[in-house]
């Protein structure tokens, strides 16, 4: 692998407009207008596996949006290493606070990207990422030194939950089979402080509509009789958190994984300013549960938050008017442990139960997955370890992260796989945001890191 380096100078130029291509279908899957790009980004893709190598690429229907499954099997005797990730996009509004629109790709100078990050939805999480094991595998193939078998499995729903990719690899358990499942789809932590992802939190979505009166009513000449919905629900809202930041809800924390100290005194050995923190998002102070660092409170331990809320008169001007209905979207992260069909569950009684008689409320699940940690003492894991040594020429930290991919739980249990999380993204790189960029720097880099990993993994099963 050791003319990786010059391979990516040499054709970068080229590997940052194939990228720009790919960023500027509108593939969002969570919008059904769009039902069209996300089959023509399907198709996109395995064009770009077919041209970097793959033998076989098919395009398999789901019930939702397709999957993009791609081979190269050079020798059945050799092990497998599996790509997964997502095309598909979140929807980028709100629109008008996009300094470009977010599928006309640009290159821009940041202060953290020096040398021009690329600005479009999508562009880190997740082709930008996706598309970094894409000219891995090319490099890998036009110089003959692919070390192993690798498929690739990039699929469509990620975005709003993956709800037909346990159906399709139930479907096609021979299909997938593979030693060691490689995902970017997450983060590191800083330029010269390369980490490994070892943690995924799990997630519970749920909507809630609260129903008053069967009718907006003047709120002069009803208001103080009735119960307002949205008065209602905004209380309900605040007594699920304690003046400590606990969730109030009857046996939320009863499964919660516990750190020991030790853990929690090596997590707290990873680089972090907490003035830098506040200073990039133009915050006074944090804000969290009580007992619990800032790097913990966005890892180690679950959360309630509102994500939208709506209801009432929101149009120009004032209308005094007292509401039928409120709304609310409410998501739980969670760590490993937590099940979220119980917590889903248990949010859905609770809340139920805080509803006075003047209100009905209705509670629906939306989607959820589990928590997911990745052991460090397996050969995958010291494979990919040494790969950043060798780029980064520093021994990378391993993380827990924040966010979420649903699926990748699932892809132990119906796999029997082991999973490594190698993400060349940043946090200030606006995934899901207005802006996403993601750095030129990092998307060459994680080019120039993943063959690494290929080697090592396959030298270790030998
Ligand atoms: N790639 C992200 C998850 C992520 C980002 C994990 C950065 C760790 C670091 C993924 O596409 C995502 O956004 N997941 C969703 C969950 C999904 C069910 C919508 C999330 O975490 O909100
Ligand atoms: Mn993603
Ligand atoms: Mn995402």
């Amino acid at each position: 692998m050791d003319n990786v380096k010059s391979y990516v100078e040499e054709h970068k130029d080229r590997f940052v407009s194939e990228l720009v291509d790919l960023l500027k279908i509108p593939s969002i899957s969570a919008d059904s207008k769009f039902k069209n790009e996300m089959i023509t980004t399907a198709q996109a893709v395995k064009t770009e596996l077919e041209k970097a190598g793959c033998d076989l690429v098919e395009i398999c229907d789901t019930p939702g949006h397709p999957v993009v499954y791609g081979e190269k099997i050079i020798d059945k005797n050799l092990p497998t290493v599996l790509v997964y990730g997502h095309y598909d996009v979140q929807p980028p509004d709100p629109l008008d606070l996009w300094n470009s629109p977010p599928f006309e790709p640009v290159i821009k100078e940041t202060e953290l990207h020096p040398d021009g990050a690329i600005f479009a939805r999508g562009a880190c999480d997740d082709k930008g990422q996706m598309y970094m094991h894409v000219k891995a595998l090319e490099y890998m193939t036009k110089t003959n030194q692919l070390p192993c078998n690798v498929k690739f499995m990039i699929e469509g729903e990620e975005e709003v939950g993956s709800e037909h990719l346990g159906w399709f690899i139930e479907n096609n358990l021979e299909k997938l089979k593979n030693d060691v499942i490689l995902i970017s789809d997450t983060g590191m932590i800083a330029k010269d402080v390369p980490s490994i992802t070892t943690g995924l939190r799990g997630l519970s979505y749920m909507e809630v509509e609260v129903t008053g009166p069967n009718r907006d009513l003047h709120s002069g000449l009803y208001g103080g009789t009735v119960g307002n919905p949205i008065n209602i629900l905004t209380k309900m809202i605040a007594s699920l958190t304690d003046e400590n930041n606990h969730i109030t809800i009857p046996g939320f924390y009863d499964n919660v994984e516990e750190l020991s100290a030790e853990e929690r005194a090596k997590m707290a050995e990873a680089p972090y300013n907490e003035e830098e923190y506040k200073k990039k998002l133009d915050i006074n102070d944090v804000y969290g549960e009580a007992g619990f660092s800032t790097l913990e409170r966005g890892s180690i331990r679950p959360t309630l938050d509102v994500n939208g809320i709506w209801g009432g008169y929101i149009g120009e001007g004032a209308k005094t008017v007292l509401p039928s209905k409120a709304f609310a979207k409410i998501s739980m992260r969670l760590v490993p442990n937590q099940d979220w069909k119980e917590i889903s569950e248990l949010f859905k009684k609770h809340f139920e139960s805080l509803a006075p008689k003047a209100v009905t409320v209705k509670v629906n699940t939306h989607h959820g997955g589990y928590a997911y940690v990745t052991p460090i003492d397996n050969d995958a894991y010291k494979a990919a370890s040494k790969a950043y040594e060798k780029t980064f020429g520093k021994t990378p930290i391993p993380q827990r992260s924040g966010g979420s991919i649903p699926i990748v739980s699932l892809f132990e249990k119906a796999l029997k796989s082991k999973i490594i999380l190698m993400g060349f993204g940043q946090d200030t790189d606006a995934i899901h945001s207005p802006n996403e960029h993601f750095g030129i720097w990092n998307y060459l880099k994680g080019i120039e890191t993943i063959p690494y990993f290929y080697k090592n993994f396959a030298d270790s099963q030998k």
